[in-house]
């Protein structure tokens, strides 16, 4: 294990600190709801839960990595809804997300927003769609690489709006973020984790979130939908996942820690005031885990074909 821990007794797990890797930068959404559930996780196993953010390729790095560890429940990965696109996108992926992992369950899943830097033209969705057709040459789309949400979602977005935008990619979306801030890139689409301080401090501009239903934590801004974009829904959801071949018992006890952290009190309102929840306590099992990822693996294939990282 990258900690240096087990290759003992399963029936022992854990008796070392546990790693999970977080595939893109720190203060950004996935790493957000890694350190929310860490702490009661971390409680529940009796032992120290490190956090490493591995960035990289949308996501994929890291999950190589992860792949490729001991079998032993001391590597884990948290990874969001990239886990079921990048096999589309990325043809020569160096792992397969079915085979080379075991589900342990899901976490959360999180409203995705459209934001903009604070001086940027357009003030409403309707706005955005038509400044962005006339400016489709010089408007800058931020993402977080090939294969991250913020990417998939802007994939969406374009073929909603029949444009092609150049887009800036980075190691997640705390840097983007900071570039929107500092007034660099146009706009993005992010998950409500990382966008909801700045848009209600109102140091970004922001025009729809990609749910069916408003966001009770965002209560004026607008469903794509209602702003006339209808095919642009995404929720980004979460999970944790373990390499494959390992001990059915590690796995259980792992299910069994994210299960309690999800209940935890402080876990679900820092979620609540963030936009997102935790998945229905039935939902937090590898079975429900794997089914989704199977349906979302075929679903995105299907919307992604054609569309491919170098
Ligand atoms: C992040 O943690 O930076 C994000 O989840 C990036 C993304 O997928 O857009």
């Amino acid at each position: 294990a990258a900690c240096g821990g087990g290759g003992g007794d399963p029936a022992d797990f854990p008796d070392d600190n546990i790693e999970i890797v977080v595939p893109f930068s720190a203060g950004g959404p996935t790493d957000t709801v890694t350190r929310m559930i860490a702490e009661p996780m971390s409680e529940e196993l009796g032992v120290e839960i490190i956090i490493q953010n591995v960035e990289g390729a949308g996501g994929t790095v890291a999950a190589g990595q992860v792949a490729e560890a001991d079998p032993d429940g001391y590597t884990v990965l948290m990874h969001h809804i990239g886990m079921s696109t990048a096999p589309t996108l990325y043809p020569d992926l160096p792992f397969d997300p079915l085979a080379d992992f075991q589900t342990v369950g899901l976490v959360t899943e999180v409203p995705m927003t459209i934001i903009a830097r604070k001086d940027f033209q357009p003030a409403t969705l309707e706005e955005l769609i038509s400044y962005v057709e006339a400016n489709e040459d010089k408007v800058t789309y931020a993402n977080a690489g090939i294969g991250s949400a913020s990417h998939l979602c802007g994939v969406l977005l374009q073929q909603a709006m029949g444009v092609k935008l150049q887009e800036v990619p980075y190691d997640g979306t705390a840097p983007a973020m900071a570039d929107i801030l500092g007034g660099q890139v146009d706009f993005m689409c992010d998950q409500t984790t990382n966008t909801t301080a700045q848009i209600n401090e109102g140091k970004v501009k922001a025009y729809a979130v990609t749910t069916t239903e408003r966001v009770e934590s965002l209560p004026d801004l607008p469903t794509t939908a209602e702003g006339g974009l209808a095919d642009v829904e995404v929720s980004v959801w979460h999970g944790l996942y373990v390499p494959a071949d390992t001990p059915e018992e590690v796995v259980t006890k792992l299910t069994d820690a994210l299960a309690a952290a999800l209940e935890d009190q402080s876990v679900i309102d820092e979620m609540a005031k963030l936009g997102t929840a935790p998945v229905e306590p039935e939902r937090v099992t590898p079975e429900e885990h794997t089914t989704v990822l199977e349906e979302q693996v075929a679903s995105w294939g299907e919307t992604l074909e054609g569309i491919e990282a170098e």
